[in-house]
């Protein structure tokens, strides 16, 4: 989704601006632009495609002010005129994060007052209307609060104006941003990754704050306008652990930071010798006590992640548990159960489905609420009363791995504390799982010391253009995943089944144009999906199996098989999702797709 940074300093801000840009262009976008304010006027440079086409174009810009943007088209086909920033009357200039609900009313308005458009965004709207506040004689602040009170929608903004190089004007409410801390220079960007260059320190910016920002200070006003301190805060972000090292692509390098990644937010329970609620917040004891059933809400990968903890909490904890794709919940109308618990589940945290569908939640009368989430500063984590921060580090890939994992993790210790509150786990279970979990990231190093065999079997599938994934019970789900991450990365349409579901469908798909994928761990599932994988083969389909050790299949003519380790239990699905997420890649590079940032798609989801 678009990202934004802006700046105020001493020296010029372009350089800033673009590896700000840069640093955002994992967020998804198609096309970039900056203006700076210098003598009295604005510059504007904009380009379609990237960053690097941008810098290209700015060698002879400079300024001590600006505010750039990098656009994931919403309202308008992506373009130069609809690309960011929009300027009303070369006098005001505004960069826009989110959507707003009310712009067609607002433009008939603003078009009748004589404001001219000049594209078919949303954004024009903004820049137009805060001109028409500022024109009346109000300081671009207060006109800028006074535009903001007008707007229905979600936003966030970055304002400059041609006659005021000293002052740069940013708000919120219900898109990503922050404020970045310098000497004698102040910044503003979507998320911490972009200014880590130019500092650590940040105020994370609240629901409804409009912010005055100037070179030697900054006053933040909340949705009331009354003034208010902020905390600031310092990033624990190393520069380094955004950059891409020794890897060729930021997937591969977060596949292979798993281990660490697990290992880091498993830290809590590893270091401990038993499970505490008090690893959820300080208020999870009584909460859990009081839990009848669970609801999570999330989407894409982490709604799978959801999914896959649906059987742990059902079998292990004995909790009711229901999984909702976050898009749809928040529309429906749903009978809430007293006693539920609400569970988000998210990357980012800013997701706008995910934040809407937990709101809806929340008016529906669910006041118990959990974040399961990897940005610590995000929304949802602000809005749960109870937290579980999985320590993936960035993630910079649109597709999600690390994030996935560790949402299993954090998941599954979700389950262990549950089952324990509630009498189902004995002290020799819980010490048993506590070893597995200890044991986890060498087990999962393990699993990617397959890729240069899952590197060499990707090569069957770049001429493919259609897959079908297939997995029971507990790695359903992660057929799911697998699924997901093929299509969004190598574009080759994929679909997952439940193995046992074949029969009522997808069967007719199947000839030797479809290769055919089943995660074959070795459980109580085993012997049916082994039935389920002979209805393939006899139907002519070419079959790639992911198989625990001492599953008895074999390799034959038609059934390739990828032998994985000892089958690790209930853990076993985090195993499990490691060779797709590799074979998913290795497919993608045999296409020469754009595998960090694929078409059409964006990191962070921030808008509906
Ligand atoms: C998966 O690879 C995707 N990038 C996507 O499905 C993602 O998981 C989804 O948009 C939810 O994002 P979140 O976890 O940040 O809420």
């Amino acid at each position: 989704m678009c990202g934004i940074v802006g700046a105020v300093s001493e020296r010029n801000v372009v350089p800033i601006l673009l590896e700000g840009l840069q640093r955002l262009e994992y967020r998804g976008y198609d096309s970039a632009g900056l203006v700076v304010g210098h003598g009295g006027q604005l510059e504007r440079v904009r380009s379609i495609g990237r960053v690097a086409d941008l810098a290209s174009k700015c060698a002879n810009t400079s300024g001590l002010i600006g505010i750039a943007h990098t656009r994931w088209a919403t309202h308008g086909v992506p373009s130069e005129r609809n690309a960011h920033p929009h300027i009303s009357k070369n006098h005001v200039a505004v960069v826009h994060n989110g959507i707003i609900e009310n712009y067609e009313i607002l433009r008939s308005r603003l078009d009748a007052e004589g404001y001219e458009f000049t594209s078919d965004t949303d954004t024009e709207v903004i820049a137009h209307l805060i001109n028409s506040h500022y024109a009346r004689g109000n300081s671009l602040l207060s006109a800028t609060q006074a535009a903001l009170a007008e707007l229905v929608g979600a936003y966030a903004i970055g304002v400059i104006a041609s006659d005021n190089p000293d002052h740069m004007i940013c708000a919120r409410r219900g898109s990503p941003l922050l404020l970045g801390i310098g000497i004698e220079e102040h910044f503003i960007a979507s998320d911490v990754s972009a200014l880590l260059p130019v500092t650590r320190r940040f105020v994370h910016l609240e629901e409804g704050d409009v912010v005055e920002i100037g070179r030697s200070g900054y006053q933040i006003y909340d949705a009331e306008s009354s003034r208010v301190e902020r905390e600031i805060q310092i990033s624990e972000l190393s520069n380094e652990s955004v950059q891409l090292g020794a890897y060729r692509h930021y997937m591969q390098k977060e596949i292979h930071e798993q281990p660490q990644a697990l290992a880091d937010t498993l830290e809590s329970v590893c270091n401990s010798q038993s499970l505490v609620p008090g690893i959820f917040g300080a208020e999870a004891a009584q909460t859990f006590a009081e839990t009848g059933s669970i609801l999570i809400l999330a989407c894409g990968t982490s709604y799978h992640a959801g999914l896959v903890a649906r059987y742990w909490l059902e079998e292990i904890a004995g909790i009711r548990c229901t999984v909702e794709v976050a898009s749809e919940y928040r529309y429906r109308v749903s009978v809430a159960e007293p006693k539920t618990l609400v569970v988000v589940v998210s990357q980012s945290g800013e997701t706008a489905d995910t934040q809407a569908a937990l709101n809806h939640a929340k008016k529906n009368g669910h006041d118990h609420t959990l974040a399961i989430c990897n940005v610590a500063e995000s929304a949802l984590v602000r809005l749960c009363k109870l937290r579980m921060l999985t320590r993936a580090g960035p993630e910079i890939g649109v597709a999600s791995t690390k994030a996935f994992t560790t949402q299993l993790a954090a998941l599954f210790m979700l389950t262990l504390v549950m089952s324990k509150q509630r009498g189902r786990l004995s002290a020799e279970q819980e010490q048993k799982h506590l070893h597995e979990l200890r044991h986890l990231p060498a087990a999962v190093q393990k699993v990617l010391d397959l890729e240069p065999q899952i590197a060499k079997l990707a090569e069957q599938f770049a001429g493919k253009h259609h897959a079908l994934f297939l997995g029971r019970g507990l790695h359903y789900p992660i057929a799911l995943e697998g699924a997901l991450k093929l299509k969004e990365i190598s574009y080759i349409h994929a679909e997952a089944y439940p193995a046992g579901e074949l029969k009522h469908g997808p069967l007719a798909l199947v000839d030797k144009d479809m290769p055919v994928i089943s995660v074959a761990p070795n459980d109580a599932l085993l012997e049916k999906l082994k039935s389920n994988l002979q209805e393939v083969r006899a139907r002519g389909g070419e079959l790639y199996v992911f198989a625990d050790a001492h599953t008895h299949i074999s390799e034959a003519d038609g059934i390739h098989i990828m032998q994985m380790p000892e089958h690790a239990g209930y853990l076993s699905p985090i195993l499990h999702t490691i060779p797709l997420q590799l074979l998913a890649y290795y497919v993608a590079l045999q296409k020469g797709t754009d595998v960090d940032k694929p078409r059409n798609l964006a990191k962070s989801v921030t808008v509906e």
